[in-house]
């Protein structure tokens, strides 16, 4: 049975969902999908996604490859030890680009290692080990990629209270910039923008009053009960003051910014950075007869995005 993890858009509040503030967020309609097979020959858990380029083994944990000790973790977190299995895997979703890939390949693994060792799919079960991935990858991550990967569907984000989904669906233009970024170095980069004057990801404190922030969790709030009404100008509109907060806490790019105004001169609703910033995605909601004006925009650009149906 192939098993799979979904990608997954932040429509509004990254970074500020870091220090408690509340995160709308969908998973993406694509992921990663893992299938176990067993080693006749015997040997280490291996993972394989060609298309990633991607090929590692876990042995201990202190392997030098990132994804191999987030391998590592998720088979010590199930407690299976190292079982001669390959992890043979496809990706619909570019890794590093800012759509949940670490959490998707984390939480497809952990479901194909559980059908492989006859166990139930246990939610809880699934996230502490996506989550345990999570950790090494990303360092302190708020946990919002992972729950996605593994629920689904579109909800509005808590660290303390997990996601609450909601009854919406729309359609979102996404625009992988081919740009790679690491995650904890732009988190960090809002630790010191910030007032919060530490520099570690894995020292960032739980709450932070700066005032950008405050505003990236307030415009959630708007932009949801827009959403919810219906009112797609609304929820733009939230996304592109996110956008400009994002840029003034420093994890946006020339080229993000360029992408963002592309679409809003082709008519998009809105446009605004998603994930961590510093290379990574865009999004955009249109009119559905501006659609492919602003693909075309995004191309000429030299950057392949897709629509993608949410919720
Ligand atoms: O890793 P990304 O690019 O999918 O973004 C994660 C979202 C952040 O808010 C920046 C970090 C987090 O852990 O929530």
């Amino acid at each position: 049975m192939t098993a799979v993890g979904w990608g997954k858009v932040i429509l509004l509040g990254e970074h500020a969902v870091v220090y408690g503030y509340p995160a709308l967020a969908a998973a993406l309609d694509r992921g990663v999908t893992i299938d176990a097979i067993s080693t006749p020959a015997g040997g280490p858990l291996r993972l394989d996604i060609p298309a990633w380029d991607l090929r590692v083994s876990a042995s201990a944990r202190d392997e030098e490859h990132p994804v191999a000790r987030a391998l590592a973790a998720i088979a010590d977190e199930l407690g299976i030890g190292r079982p001669a299995v390959t992890l043979v895997g496809d990706a619909q979703i570019e890794h590093s680009a800012g759509l949940g890939s670490s959490a998707a390949m984390a939480v497809a693994i952990t479901r194909a290692l559980l059908v492989y060792t006859k166990r139930a799919q246990d939610v809880k079960t699934i996230l502490a080990a996506a989550s345990a991935s999570e950790s090494v990858m990303h360092g302190k991550p708020s946990g919002i990629d992972a729950t996605l990967a593994t629920h689904g569907g579109i909800g509005v984000y808590r660290k303390s209270a997990g996601l609450r989904p909601i009854a919406a669906k729309i359609r979102v233009l996404v625009a992988p910039s081919g740009i790679p970024r690491s995650t904890a170095a732009m988190v960090d980069r809002v630790a010191q923008a910030t007032a919060s004057g530490r520099t570690q990801m894995t020292n960032a404190p739980t709450t932070n009053s700066d005032g950008r922030l405050v505003e990236l969790g307030n415009l959630t709030d708007t932009g949801t009960t827009a959403l919810l009404r219906g009112d797609h100008a609304g929820l733009g509109a939230a996304m592109n003051r996110a956008h400009e907060l994002l840029a003034n806490l420093g994890v946006s790019t020339e080229q993000l910014d360029s992408l963002c105004e592309a679409a809003r001169a082709t008519g998009a609703h809105g446009a605004k950075l998603t994930g961590a910033g510093g290379g990574g995605a865009v999004i955009a909601i249109a009119p559905r007869d501006r659609e492919q004006a602003i693909l075309a925009e995004w191309k000429h650009a030299g950057v392949s995005g897709f629509v993608s149906t949410i919720g």
